[in-house]
């Protein structure tokens, strides 16, 4: 995570000599290339270390089991939100050097690379593998274009979680079991921690942690439905919007100095040692959390002040890349993917909560068990910067005017800009 753009490529587990796969014939390598390379399967994430690496590996110890014709290649790239791999896949893609599979968001994200062409249909798998009735609909839903499944999803995360430090926020008399009402009411909080000798309350980190932030007093400040459309093309000119930017500005006031240089890890390492009271962050960081031997009583999570009731999603999911190397392997990490056994290996280490309706919440520890009760009651809203509702090229732009943001403080520029984003495709 901290490691820039160095390519992590670990080779983990081994093929089979004898077993059959679960998944067809491994002769068929795709890609050509001699008999050993037909059985790599290499797997592109932004998985590279702690938390995230736990779950990833969580889910190639079922691969190693369910397909042993076939051998995983970590072509894992670190940099919290694929800040560093999404630009590589890019280069990989366009000189037509595509990995077996690789992870994109559902939604938006994923329809970069179907109107690209880069990504194969998948919907007869669902079929194959008894997917099409494991899902919900709405992500189903956000999955299809033209009637046809482009991926599987191994994964439901929420992007509305503020964590706290129990230990910071008792020192201003503050209840760290207890979300303030609103982003006012937060920032209350806030200066009487600041009141109290904590410097930087709010603990934030670069980039998509900083968009992280913008979503969720968006959501907080305009509610569910405008939240919602304006992703959907409405427009962002009103003075509510000017209001919430207005709010994001004064929380930038209770930040950490160093927000443009730290990754998200780091961020989280302020809130553990005491330097912050909250962070805004995915519940990667429960995997990140459990990685690190955190204990449970050390931090405490609401949904970010102000967004109770709504439970902003983003997906992990997996594609077949048109042309890709080892389609058969390829297929056997799809296969995993889906499974019960795959979800449940991964997401019990990784935060999120199964895509598949079927998980048992008893098997998971009590971050998701909570995760998975308000999934299903909450009103469901999607994340920009983790691709529900945003493209690629979006994401980019929005990116860019955020961390001109950091520096200039200019809200009418940013407000202009994050509309402009919205605009283009
Ligand atoms: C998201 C991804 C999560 C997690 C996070 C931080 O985009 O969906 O699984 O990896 O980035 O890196």
């Amino acid at each position: 995570m901290r490691g820039g753009l160095s390519k992590t490529v670990a080779v983990l587990g081994a093929a089979g000599l004898l077993a059959v796969s679960a998944c067809g014939n491994s002769d068929d390598g795709g890609g050509g290339g001699d008999a050993a390379a037909t059985k790599d399967v290499t797997v592109f994430t932004w998985w590279a270390d702690g938390g995230e690496k736990a779950g990833l590996d969580g889910m190639v110890s079922v691969f190693n089991t369910e397909c042993k014709d076939y051998k995983f290649v970590n072509s894992a790239v670190a940099g919290g939100a694929g800040s560093n791999a999404k630009q590589v896949l890019a280069n990989d893609l366009a000189a037509g050097k595509p990995p077996s599979t690789f992870q994109a968001h559902a939604g938006a994200e994923l329809s970069d690379y179907i109107n690209a062409g880069q990504v194969d249909d998948v919907s007869g798998l669902y079929k194959e593998f008894g997917l099409d009735k494991a899902f919900p609909q709405n992500l189903i839903d956000n999955l299809t274009v033209d009637g046809k499944i482009y991926s599987i999803p191994a994964n439901v995360h929420r992007a509305n979680v503020t964590w706290t430090n129990p230990t910071v926020l008792k020192k201003a008399g503050l209840d760290a079991t207890k979300a303030p009402a609103s982003v006012d009411a937060w920032m209350a909080d806030m200066d009487k921690l600041k009141a109290a000798g904590v410097k930087a309350p709010l603990a934030i980190s670069k980039g998509f942690a900083q968009e992280m932030l913008v979503e969720v007093v968006l959501l907080a400040e305009l509610g569910p439905d405008k939240f919602t459309n304006l992703w959907k093309g409405e427009s962002w000119d009103g003075a509510d919007v000017t209001a919430a930017l207005e709010k994001y500005k004064k929380l930038l006031t209770y930040t950490n100095a160093d927000r443009e240089a730290i990754d998200w890890p780091d961020a989280l390492q302020y809130l553990n040692k005491g330097q912050a009271g909250y962070f805004v962050m995915g519940d990667w960081v429960a995997a990140q959390q459990l990685a690190d031997k955190v204990p449970d009583t050390a931090y405490t999570y609401w949904p970010s002040p102000g967004t109770a009731g709504n439970f902003q999603y983003l997906s992990d999911s997996f594609t077949l890349p048109t042309d890709g190397q080892n389609p058969d392997g390829a297929k056997c990490w799809l296969k995993v993917t889906g499974s019960a056994e795959g979800q449940k290996a991964f997401n019990t280490k990784k935060g999120s909560i199964p895509a598949r309706s079927d998980a048992q919440p008893a098997d998971y520890p009590k971050y998701q068990q909570s995760a998975m009760a308000d999934w299903k009651k909450d009103k469901i809203v999607p994340s920009c910067a983790h691709g529900a509702a945003c493209t690629l090229g979006q994401n980019n732009n929005i990116l860019s005017a955020i961390s001109q943001f950091s520096g200039s403080q200019n809200v009418a520029q940013l407000q202009k800009a994050l509309g402009d984003a919205m605009k283009k495709s």
